[in-house]
């Protein structure tokens, strides 16, 4: 049976891969027949999402994407010995409630690197010859914090509306590289991130924010589902855009 989401004989970069919903995106692309080169800090915890994938020729990579200079380079070396990416994922990301009195300039400098320049970088790299297979789709995280404001949430929020618009301004440069470049903008997801961000919030600020999630809160494979419908056939005509996955948080 013909399945326009099936991923067979595609490799995807997966940066985030050690957790949340980098670790749901990887574990569906490996079901989906994809290959996958799992990216993080943490080679333990890359392991560990690694056990949850179907087989394949998947591959850990640990990674430290602080280090941007170095970026194309390892890309370049990395695809000399896996072959050519057809996908690239951003699924790395900080989160810090910030609230602008205690916001520091070097804090916020942190978020943009990983959220951001990274993102930039990684981008950069997966366009040059040899990375990038005969068409690529490149899928950023970017955030409901995008498109909606909350309290201690700007410096976040920054970075992750800086992703919705360069996906707009890169989607027109590499068209014509046969390059889609596309964002998700999720809601509220139980992961490390949320728990993190969740931490200093009393139960009712808690039960606000799901309340203000029509359809509850999401759940990593909500996520995983829309990335692979635009790395997939699926999302062959679709660039420069934001998904909105959210259970109707932003139609308040
Ligand atoms: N969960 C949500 O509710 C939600 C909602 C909207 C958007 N998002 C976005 O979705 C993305 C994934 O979030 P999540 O909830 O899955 O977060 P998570 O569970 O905290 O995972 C974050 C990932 O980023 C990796 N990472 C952080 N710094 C890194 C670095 N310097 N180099 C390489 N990898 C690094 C971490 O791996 P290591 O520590 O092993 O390096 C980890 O795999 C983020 O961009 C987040 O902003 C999440």
């Amino acid at each position: 049976m013909h399945n326009p989401m099936a991923l067979d004989g595609r490799t995807v970069l997966v940066t985030g891969a050690s957790s949340g919903l980098g670790r749901a995106i990887s574990v569906l692309i490996s079901k989906l027949g994809g290959r996958v080169v799992l990216v993080a800090r943490n080679v333990e915890r890359l392991s560990e999402t690694l056990s949850l994938m179907d087989e394949g020729e998947h591959r850990v990579e640990p990674f430290d994407l602080n280090e941007l200079e170095g970026i194309p380079r390892w890309m370049k070396q990395l695809t000399s010995e896996v072959g050519p990416l057809d996908g690239l994922v951003h699924s790395a990301g900080l989160h810090a409630t910030l609230p602008l009195r205690v916001l520091k300039p070097s804090r916020l400098d942190e978020l943009m690197k990983v959220n951001v320049s990274a993102a930039m970088v990684l981008t950069k790299g997966f366009r040059q010859r040899g990375v990038q297979a005969e068409r690529g789709s490149v899928v950023y995280l970017a955030s409901v914090a995008a498109l909606a404001g909350s309290p201690g949430n700007a410096g976040y929020s920054a970075t992750k509306g800086a992703l919705v618009s360069m996906c707009r301004s890169l989607a027109v440069e590499l068209a014509p590289e046969q390059i889609r470049v596309n964002c998700l903008a999720p809601g509220w997801v139980p992961t490390d991130l949320a728990a993190k961000a969740g931490e200093k919030l009393k139960d009712a600020q808690l039960q606000a924010i799901s309340d203000m999630h029509p359809l509850g809160l999401g759940h990593p494979d909500d996520v995983a589902n829309a990335t692979a419908f635009l790395l997939a056939e699926t999302g062959r005509w679709i660039t420069g855009q934001t998904l909105v996955i959210d259970g109707g948080y932003t139609c308040h």
